[in-house]
C-alpha cells in the first residue's frame, strides 16, 4: 500500500521517499533533512503514528502531516489533528482524494509559512521606519536649533550644552529610557521660542525695559506653539519648553506654578539652564565661574530651585573646576 501510495503521489509530480516505521521514518529525516509533507500511518510497528507525528513535528514544526487512518481510528486522528497534523485520510485511500489532500496540506504550510515570512518581514519593517522617524525628528530638532543659533550668536552651544546637563542630572535622579530622551530633546529646543523674539532686544546689551521683558517672556509659550504640531506625541517636551522658566515659589513665568505643579523635567531644565546662562558670555554682563554659579543655585533653592535637583546636579558633577563642559 505504502508503494502505490508513493506511485500516486509520484504521478502528481512530486519526490517521494519511504520508511516502513515511525523510526526509520526519524532516522530518514535526520539524515535527509526537512521535508514538505508527510503522510504517517497511525498503526505501525516499533512506534505508532501518534508518537512519531509528536517526536518529528518537535523536530521538524514546518513539515506538514496527513494521517492515514482506518475508519476505527477516527477518535485517533482527532487526536493527531490537536497535535498539529494538517489533515487524515481515510482507508480505503482514493487517488483522487490522495491527490486532493496532499495539495490542500501544501497549501497550508505555504500559508502558515508566508504569514511568517510577512509577520517577521513587517516587525523589522515597522522597526526601520520607526528608527527612521526618530531619526528625521532628531535632524528637525537640530535644524531649529541651528536657526535660531543663526540668529543668537549668545545661545550658540547653550542649547546642546543644556540638553547635555539636564541628561546627566536626570540619571543622578533615576531617570532611564524614553524619559532621558525626551529631556535630551527639550533640553535642545527649551528656547527655541527665542527665534520669535526681536534681535534688538535678544542682544541688547543693557538691562532690559519692563515691556521688552514682557516680550522675551513670550519665548517659552511660543516656543510651546511652534513645536506642538511635530512634537504632538511627545507632550514632556512641550511641557519642559513651556515650564523652564517657572519658579517653586510660584513667582516664574508663563503659568506661575508653584513647586511640584511644575513638571519634574521642567525643574531639572530650569537649574541647568540657570547654571549656564550664569557660566557664558551673555549680551547683558559678563560670566561668573562655575563654583559662584553653583553658590548662586544654592542661594536660590526653595525660591527658584527644585532643591534636590541642584542636589543632583552637584552631585552629577562633583568636580566643579572642569566646568561647563565644552561640546
Ligand atoms: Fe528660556
Amino acid at each position: 500500500m505504502r508503494h502505490s501510495l508513493a506511485r500516486v503521489i509520484q504521478a502528481h509530480g512530486l519526490a517521494t521517499l519511504e520508511a516502513s516505521s515511525g523510526a526509520e521514518a526519524l532516522a530518514m529525516l535526520e539524515s535527509q533533512g526537512e521535508v514538505p509533507l508527510v503522510i504517517s500511518d497511525i498503526y505501525m510497528p516499533e512506534m505508532d503514528g501518534v508518537t512519531f507525528l509528536r517526536e518529528a513535528l518537535r523536530l521538524y514544526p514546518d513539515t506538514a502531516f496527513v494521517m492515514l487512518t482506518g475508519v476505527a481510528e477516527v477518535a485517533t486522528a482527532v487526536e493527531c489533528l490537536k497535535l498539529g497534523a494538517l489533515d487524515y485520510i481515510s482507508k480505503p485511500v482514493l487517488v483522487e482524494e490522495v491527490r486532493a489532500r496532499v495539495d490542500k496540506a501544501l497549501e497550508k504550510r505555504d500559508l502558515v509559512l508566508q504569514n511568517r515570512f510577512y509577520q517577521q518581514h513587517l516587525e523589522s519593517r515597522v522597526r526601520e521606519l520607526d528608527r527612521r522617524n526618530k531619526q528625521s525628528l532628531i535632524n528637525g530638532v537640530q535644524t531649529l536649533v541651528h536657526a535660531l543659533e543663526a540668529k543668537d550668536a549668545y545661545t550658540s552651544g547653550h542649547s546642546t550644552r543644556v540638553s547635555r546637563y539636564a541628561v546627566k542630572t536626570a540619571v543622578q535622579l533615576g531617570y532611564t529610557g524614553e524619559r532621558l530622551e525626551f529631556l535630551r530633546l527639550g533640553g535642545e529646543l527649551h528656547d527655541i521660542g527665542k527665534i520669535g523674539t526681536r534681535e534688538d532686544i535678544l542682544n541688547k546689551p543693557g538691562p532690559l525695559t519692563p515691556d521688552e521683558f514682557e516680550h522675551i517672556k513670550g519665548h517659552a509659550v511660543l516656543g510651546e506653539r511652534i513645536l506642538a504640531p511635530a512634537l504632538a506625541e511627545s507632550p514632556t517636551v512641550l511641557r519642559i519648553v513651556r515650564s523652564h522658566h517657572e519658579r517653586m515659589d510660584g513667582c516664574g513665568f508663563p503659568d506661575g506654578l508653584v513647586g511640584a505643579q511644575i513638571p519634574a523635567e521642567a525643574r531639572i531644565v530650569a537649574v541647568v539652564d540657570a547654571f549656564d546662562a550664569m557660566t557664558t558670555n551673555r549680551a547683558y554682563r559678563p560670566s561668573r565661574t562655575p563654583a559662584d554659579a553653583v553658590d548662586e543655585l544654592r542661594r536660590c533653592m526653595k525660591t527658584h530651585f527644585d532643591p534636590e535637583v541642584v542636589d543632583a546636579f552637584q552631585r552629577a558633577f562633583n568636580d566643579v573646576s572642569a566646568l561647563p563642559i565644552s561640546l
